[in-house]
């Protein structure tokens, strides 16, 4: 089995329906522990479906807790950890940056040491076999220019807010434990995902929910800040290839291949809205876009160049940024419930806190 952390978050949670799915097509699905603090972005309804199925096996808890992380160690026996738990949201960061140290830094640190004890107890093919795979992200890498090359994955570390700094140490805590110690481990650094199930403090998803309510849609600054879209089901599949056949010690960026300015992306969500779910006056939903104080030390521009793992590994992206908007926009659209839910006060008081109450 595997033990997946933060698997009730975005990423993780869809990593986990998408795991089940696609490793019974090949042979019986792999159990999986889910380990996640349910924190406010942890959301158990997210992974109802596998309700009662005993491959799936969820523990409310904190990845910095090393006596929970050892006893499950030790009791469940994974062939890999899949590590997705953090405090991923750029804007909270700036507000509150010590969570992020906490869970980034200290929580994946008390994980890699208890990883490693256990790693250091098994004996003969189930030592070789096991992985320590760890989830990262291009912000690591800092910001591009317009015309700079993509980032590659010896780019140097330069991370420019607390949370991509606090990932940027994650990353090196990661790197260390194999140099030093010898864990097999498998670092990936992503580009911007968006698709189902994702927290609506993100720009896609708060842009579809803001418009559907009729609410301004914040765009930071000019908007022509660049980001480089991943499906999320594409990124599964990708984690799914590095965990399979990557060369432990290595690192692998993973990107979309769609580098879009943020007002254009906006722009496409008011128009996907106009054609599936007209505003009742017959007006564009544009025209509730209103640019609005910028992000402070706000990156510029993301961009993966993801050849390695296409030419080592064989994975490329199967969403074009037009197929995965329209899917993740419908997808809303068909799970209002799922996203009433998640609204809830202290969504509301963050959403009222980082726009100045004005868009709430
Ligand atoms: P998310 O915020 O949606 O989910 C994070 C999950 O981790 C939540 O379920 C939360 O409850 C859990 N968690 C937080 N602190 C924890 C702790 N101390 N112990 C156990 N669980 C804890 O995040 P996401 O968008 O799904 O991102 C997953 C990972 O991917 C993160 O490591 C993030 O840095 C990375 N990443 C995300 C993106 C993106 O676009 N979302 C891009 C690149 C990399
Ligand atoms: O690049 C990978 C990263 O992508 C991940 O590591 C992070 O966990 C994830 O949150 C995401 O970070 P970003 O800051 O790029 O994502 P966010 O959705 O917060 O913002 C995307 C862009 O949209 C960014 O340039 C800021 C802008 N934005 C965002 C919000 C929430 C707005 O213009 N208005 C908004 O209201």
């Amino acid at each position: 089995m595997i033990l997946v952390t933060g698997g009730a978050g975005f990423i993780g949670a869809n990593f986990v329906l998408d795991w089940f799915k696609a490793t019974s097509e090949t042979k019986g699905a792999e159990p999986v522990v889910n380990l996640d603090k349910l924190t406010y972005a942890g959301n158990p309804e997210t992974l109802s479906s596998l309700q009662g199925d005993a491959r799936h096996v969820f523990v409310e808890g904190d990845i910095g807790d090393s006596a929970l992380v050892s006893r499950l160690l030790v009791q469940h026996k994974p062939r890999a950890i899949i590590h997705f738990a953090a405090e991923s949201h750029v804007d909270r960061s700036i507000h509150s940056p010590e969570a992020f140290i906490e869970t980034n830094v200290m929580g994946t640190f008390r994980l890699l040491d208890a990883a490693l004890n256990y790693w250091k107890g098994l004996a003969g093919d189930a030592k070789a076999a096991f992985r320590f795979l760890h989830i990262s992200t291009d912000e690591v890498y800092g910001s591009l220019s317009a015309d700079a090359p993509a980032f590659t994955e010896t780019h140097p570390h330069q991370p420019n807010s607390p949370y991509s700094a606090s990932k940027a140490a994650a990353d090196h805590l990661v790197r260390a434990y194999h140099h030093t110690y010898g864990l097999p481990v498998l670092t990936t650094n992503c580009s911007n995902n968006y698709g189902p199930y994702h927290f609506p403090e993100k720009l896609i998803p708060l842009m579809i929910v803001n418009a559907l309510a009729g609410k301004a849609l914040p765009v930071y600054g000019d908007g022509l800040q660049i980001r480089d879209w991943l499906y999320v089901t594409d990124h599964c599949a990708a984690l799914r290839c590095v965990l399979h056949d990557g060369r432990v010690g290595e690192v692998y960026n993973i990107g979309g291949n769609n580098e879009r300015a943020n007002i254009d992306i906006v722009k496409d969500i008011c128009a996907l809205l106009d054609q599936l779910r007209p505003r009742e006056d017959g007006k564009s939903y544009a025209l509730q876009i209103t640019h609005v104080t910028d992000r402070p030390g706000h990156d510029r521009r993301y961009a993966i160049n993801a050849a390695k793992i296409e030419c080592e590994l064989g994975w490329k992206p199967a969403e074009t940024f037009e197929t995965g908007l329209r899917k993740t926009v419908e997808w809303v659209l068909a799970n209002p419930q799922w996203i009433a839910n998640v609204q809830s006060g202290a969504y509301r008081e963050w959403i009222s806190k980082n726009y100045n109450g004005t868009h709430a």
